[in-house]
């Protein structure tokens, strides 16, 4: 017997032994309702899901590592619509890296990898074959980018900027993508347009008051990059968040400034993927100088943009400011319930409406997830990322999958990268 799909989705078949007809037949039939909705991402995304919350409810012998909670004022309720980490893996093993320290990571999901599976049982094979986007049976594979800073230690003229590819199931080692000799790097954000077209926005500069923007371009997911581009004077792209790109196509990057006495945020934005650029603000908290920074900018149901901000030493906590015109005019930066010890926070407003926020509670020693249904007006609690108050698990960064499940990576220790993959129910 044959079976063949063809990428129109016409089935043919035949007979030629009597014997495995009927099994192959109910295969096939099995194989045509299951595939279209399986993709191999997806798959090991519920074979994981599975299995973690079969260590939650204490069926697997696999050892869990429960997070203990300490009793710690928080007034914020709780919410379930989070769940996981459901996977969660480190982008180098440890003492494995080229550098002793590394911090600051950003992620972006790169163009899925389509392939057309491609079924042919003669009597019983199986070729995948790679035809684009576009075919009867597909089959999607995850593919990152993750970007971050390494050397000696944060603010040594050794630091560079570092990139890995997550592909075919596995971390691929880090690879220089920028350095610059005795004069360190700061903060990659990546970001990809809907053109396919990657940014990587970074800084370099002796220290954080004198560091200038960059950024280089990739049209090949990643391969290969441009050479380094200089933003104009005053302008030093997202500051450590992902930016946002509006219908009209500005993209809009939450920058900010740390100088003598004054710490205030500024939104930049540039109409044509980081050529121009026009910078509004400053955001800050009224009567504060050393206030607010390192923008996470979202979309609100109503139409206006807002900012989630992190915020000074003895603010402890989160802020927001909001625009109602396409991000020109903000208002000051208001108290959020969320919790921070001036520390890097960021989020993403997810196709289903929710705002998500990975934070730092009373120190960099605790990671939390925070869920909000009212872009940021209230906020409840949804996940214990990480609790070791002799450890620093911080600068998180969060995207929202293709498929819609949520990637967050942090740094661990100031030693590696760690990755965890959340589900929204
Ligand atoms: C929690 O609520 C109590 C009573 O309303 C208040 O006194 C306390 O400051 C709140 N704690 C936090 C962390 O907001
Ligand atoms: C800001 O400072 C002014 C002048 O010192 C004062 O009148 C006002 O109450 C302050 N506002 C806030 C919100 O602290
Ligand atoms: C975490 O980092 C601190 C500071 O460098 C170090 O003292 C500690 O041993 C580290 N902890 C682990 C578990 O690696």
């Amino acid at each position: 017997m044959y079976v063949s799909v063809s990428a129109m989705g016409g089935v043919s078949w035949g007979f030629d032994r009597g014997v495995t007809t009927w099994m192959l037949l109910v295969l096939v039939l099995v194989v045509l309702v299951a595939l279209p909705k399986l993709t191999i991402s997806n798959f090991q995304r519920s074979l994981s899901l599975m299995q973690w919350q079969l260590r939650k409810v204490g069926i697997s012998s696999k050892a869990s590592t429960p997070t203990p909670i300490m009793a710690q004022s928080s007034n914020l309720t709780k919410d379930s619509r989070v769940e996981g980490p459901v996977e969660q893996d480190f982008t180098f093993p440890a003492k494995s890296a080229p550098f002793n320290n590394c911090h600051a990571s950003t992620i972006v999901e790169v163009l899925r990898e389509t392939f057309l599976l491609y079924l042919q049982f003669v009597p019983f094979k199986i070729y995948i074959k790679h035809v684009g986007d576009f075919g009867f049976l597909q089959v999607n594979e995850d593919h990152f980018l993750v970007a971050y800073f390494g050397g000696t230690e944060e603010g040594a003229p050794d630091v560079k900027i570092w990139l890995q590819r997550y592909q075919h199931g596995r971390w691929h080692p880090p690879i220089i993508i920028d350095e610059q000799e005795d004069v360190p790097m700061w903060n990659p954000v990546l970001y990809k347009f809907p053109s396919g077209e990657l940014l990587l926005f970074y800084k370099i500069g002796q220290d954080f008051q004198r560091w200038s923007g960059f950024l280089k371009r990739s049209y090949n997911q990643g391969v290969s990059w441009s050479e380094r581009e200089q933003l104009p004077p005053g302008i030093l792209g997202p500051i450590k968040n992902k930016p946002i790109l509006l219908d009209n196509g500005d993209l809009l990057c939450g920058s900010s400034v740390e100088s003598w006495n004054s710490w205030g945020a500024w939104m930049e934005i540039t109409p044509d993927a980081g050529r121009t650029w026009r910078k509004y603000g400053p955001i800050y908290l009224k009567n504060e100088s050393l206030s607010v920074i390192q923008p996470v900018p979202f979309k609100t149901a109503r139409g206006t943009l807002r900012v989630l901000l992190r915020s000074f030493t003895g603010i402890d906590r989160i802020c927001m400011s909001e625009s109602h015109d396409g991000g020109m005019n903000w208002g000051y930066a208001e108290f959020t319930e969320l919790p921070n010890p001036n520390s890097g926070i960021d989020g993403v407003k997810l196709k289903n409406g929710l705002l998500i926020v990975a934070y730092n509670t009373i120190s960099r020693g605790i990671l939390k997830v925070a869920v909000s249904l009212d872009d940021g007006d209230s906020w409840h609690e949804a996940l214990t990322l990480e609790e070791n108050l002799e450890m620093e698990f911080s600068y998180p960064a969060v995207i929202e999958a293709s498929d819609g499940s949520v990637h967050v990576t942090y740094t661990y220790n100031r030693t590696q990268i760690k990755h965890v993959v959340l589900h929204v129910t």
